[in-house]
C-alpha cells in the first residue's frame, strides 16, 4: 500500500488570495488543484499562473465538466493542467473526449452513480474516481462514516484509484486507516486555517503516521 497523496484544493474567489495560499503550501503538498470555485472565477489565468510557480508539480483543473470534455481539456492542458475532472453523470463520449487532451480524467462522484456505470469509466480507460462528500451535504450534517468507507473499497477493489474529499481534517483520515486511498483531497482544511502551512504539514504528518 503507497502513501497516499495530499493535494491542495484552491477553492478561493479570487487569484490573488489563491496564489497566496499556494505560495504558503505548495512545497508541503504533493499536488495542486485550481479548484471548481477559483475555475470559474479565473479559470484559464489561474491554471497558468500556479504552473508559473510549480512548474513540476501535477495540477488538477477541478472543472466538474458535464460536455464538451475535447474543448475543457484542450483549453486546461493548454494553461498548464495535467489532469481534470468530469462530473460522473456525463456522458462516456464527454469523457474519453476529455481524456485524449489531457493526460488523466477522474471521474467525480456526486449524487447518483452506479457499480455498472463505474465499470464502464473503467471500460474506457478512466481509472480514477474522487470520492466527494459534498460541501452542502456537510452543511446539512452529514458526515464521514462506514457508508463512505464501503464505496471507497468497493471501488478500489474494482481497480480504481481513489481520491477522497469535502470538509475533510485531521482527524478524519484515521477512519481510513488500511485502506488504499490514493490521495487525500483538502481545501478549507488548509487554506481557511490560521496556518495553512501548519496544517498542511499536520495532513503530511498524519498521513505518514497511519500509511508510513
Ligand atoms: C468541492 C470541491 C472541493 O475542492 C473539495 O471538497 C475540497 O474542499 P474542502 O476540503 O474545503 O471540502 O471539489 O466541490
Ligand atoms: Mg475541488
Amino acid at each position: 500500500m503507497g502513501l497516499p497523496n495530499l493535494q491542495v484544493a484552491l477553492d478561493h474567489s479570487d487569484l490573488p488570495s489563491a496564489l497566496a495560499d499556494v505560495k504558503n503550501v505548495g512545497d508541503i503538498v504533493d499536488i495542486l488543484e485550481v479548484g471548481t470555485i477559483l475555475c470559474l472565477q479565473a479559470g484559464e489565468e489561474a491554471i497558468r499562473c500556479v504552473r508559473a510557480l510549480y512548474p513540476e508539480k501535477k495540477i488538477i483543473a477541478d472543472t466538474k465538466c458535464a460536455d464538451a470534455g475535447g474543448t475543457v481539456a484542450k483549453n486546461c492542458a493548454d494553461a498548464g493542467a495535467d489532469w481534470m475532472t468530469v462530473i460522473c453523470c456525463a456522458t462516456i463520449p464527454t469523457m474519453a473526449a476529455a481524456a485524449k487532451e489531457v493526460e488523466e480524467v477522474q471521474v467525480e462522484l456526486y449524487g447518483d452513480w452506479t457499480y455498472e456505470q463505474a465499470q464502464k469509466w473503467l471500460d474506457a480507460g478512466i481509472s480514477q474516481a474522487i470520492y466527494h462528500q459534498s460541501r452542502d451535504a456537510l452543511f446539512a450534517g452529514e458526515t464521514w462514516g462506514e457508508k463512505d468507507l464501503s464505496k471507497v473499497k468497493k471501488l478500489i477493489e474494482m481497480g480504481f484509484r481513489v481520491s477522497v474529499t469535502g470538509g475533510l481534517d485531521v482527524d478524519t483520515l484515521k477512519l481510513f486507516t488500511g485502506v488504499d486511498v490514493y490521495t487525500f483531497i483538502t481545501g478549507r482544511g488548509i487554506t481557511a486555517a490560521e496556518n495553512p502551512k501548519a496544517a498542511a504539514q499536520a495532513f503530511k504528518n498524519e498521513i505518514s503516521r497511519i500509511w508510513g
